[in-house]
């Protein structure tokens, strides 16, 4: 019997995931089947409801929907705690484990994939919506020497830094404004707005990137004006396709317990968005 999974949001119709699950099933030999289910703003509960009930095995859970999958679970992961939202429902005997892969896949995009050391380095994060929510834990354990997270409305950014002040150890953790940044170069900056969806970007300033900084955009498919204003003040600058790939990768090793390796699926993505044909 082929195993179902879906992944649920609205809107769902851009959805990378079902050809990214497929590609990974067939370079497992995993039989599983992978569908988009558009649910209703009201209707989340039930979509997911309705097709556990009818055998379906996981759910990725997209925008808007993370933070009701993480209610809604029956147990949570400490990385799905950690954001209070999920991205991954594990569907174990009818009831409901949620866990969160969104930062792991930022991690090992980062750290493995583009070989970006976070250890000691300066860290800026933009945008304190649910996006910089995944991402800051595991990017916490990664032990940059400093982590500022800035947001536009200040007050989500000390919230949100207030929630992981406990975890943040010898890192100095602190939320602030765009015009309290130091005006001194970071390692690394990683835009978690969604500004780069309306083609904008933050104002922030050019100080911040120099040539040994990589900007990182979660926004994926396409050159954002955050990455373009990066690249002009020298630095290097990718978007979130391999976070992308990397979130599914462990998404598929919670429910099959097989890694997939995310190399082939990255390369297909890019080849997509440059208007290629998809790789065989
Ligand atoms: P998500 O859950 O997808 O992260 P969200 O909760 O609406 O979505 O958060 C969007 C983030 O992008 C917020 O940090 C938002 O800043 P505010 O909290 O100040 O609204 C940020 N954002 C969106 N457009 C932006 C822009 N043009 N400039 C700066 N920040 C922007």
């Amino acid at each position: 019997m082929t195993d179902r999974y879906a992944v649920i949001g609205n809107p769902i119709g851009h959805s990378k995931s079902p050809a990214i699950h497929a590609a990974f099933a067939r370079a497992t030999g995993e039989d599983i089947a992978y569908v988009a289910l558009l649910a209703p703003l009201d209707g989340f509960a039930a979509t997911v409801r309705h097709f556990a009930a009818g055998g379906g095995r996981g759910v990725n859970v997209t925008v808007p929907f993370k933070q009701e999958a993480y209610a809604l679970a029956d147990e949570r992961s400490e990385s799905a705690r950690a954001a209070l939202a999920a991205n991954v429902l594990d569907v174990r005997d009818g009831r409901f484990f949620a866990h969160n892969t969104d930062g792991v896949g930022l991690l090992r995009d980062l750290t493995v994939n583009l070989r970006c050391e976070v250890r000691g380095r300066r860290v800026l994060l933009m945008g304190a919506g649910g996006a910089s929510w995944g991402v800051l834990g595991p990017l916490i354990e990664a032990r940059p020497a400093c982590l500022t997270v800035v947001n536009r409305t200040v007050d989500k950014a000390e919230a949100l830094v207030r929630h992981f002040a406990q975890a943040a150890g010898d890192c100095v953790l602190e939320g602030v404004a765009y015009d309290a940044l130091a005006a001194s170069a970071y390692d690394l900056v990683i835009n978690a707005t969604s500004a780069g969806l309306a083609d904008a970007m933050p104002a922030v300033s050019g100080a911040v990137f120099g040539p040994q900084t990589l900007a990182y955009d979660m926004v994926y498919g396409k050159v954002t004006p955050f990455m373009r204003f990066a690249r002009d003040r020298g630095a290097r600058a990718i978007d979130g396709t391999g976070m992308l790939a990397e979130q599914a990768a462990e998404s598929f090793y919670i429910w099959r317990g097989v890694r997939p390796d995310t190399a082939a699926v990255i390369a297909m993505l890019r080849s997509e968005a440059a208007g290629g044909r998809p790789a065989a």
